[in-house]
């Protein structure tokens, strides 16, 4: 169990590493040891083609519109799927984990495009 553990930390690392800036907030709702009480709420891929002389951006909101049904938000994830150092960056301009909702913005460097997976759980 306990080398389990080591071996799924080292490819973690190794998979932060080969992508470019990847990022994440907040953190699964654990209920008991491994049992998450949270699901994936939303998924998405957004790809940008490069604008020479510009950065190209883009917001997302997820929900469109929070209600009070609206799930709580646990934790987000940006993963870019560039593997080089030409990869964007993904922020949070408002709410998140914790909230019923999230406005992030992805940013590409200068003369890139992007490529990011967004997930969000919730419960
Ligand atoms: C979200 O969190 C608030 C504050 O903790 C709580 O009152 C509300 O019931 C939660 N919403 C859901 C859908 O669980
Ligand atoms: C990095 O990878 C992306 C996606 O594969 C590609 O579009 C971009 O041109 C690459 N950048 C460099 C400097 O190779």
């Amino acid at each position: 169990m306990k080398n389990m553990k080591f071996a799924v930390l080292t490819f973690c690392v190794l998979v932060a590493s080969a992508a470019a800036i990847s990022n994440h907030w907040g953190q699964r709702s654990t209920k008991l040891f491994w049992m998450k009480d949270d699901h994936k709420i939303y998924s998405n891929n957004f790809v940008a083609n490069p604008v020479r002389g510009f950065a190209v951006s883009r917001d997302v909101k997820f929900p469109q519109y929070a209600t009070k049904f609206s799930q709580n938000i646990t934790y987000i994830e940006a993963i870019d799927n560039f593997r080089n150092s030409s990869g964007g960056h993904a922020m949070i301009i408002a709410g998140g984990p914790k909230f019923n909702f999230v406005h992030l913005r992805i940013v590409s460097q200068l003369n890139q495009g992007f490529s990011f997976l967004i997930k969000i759980y919730g419960k």
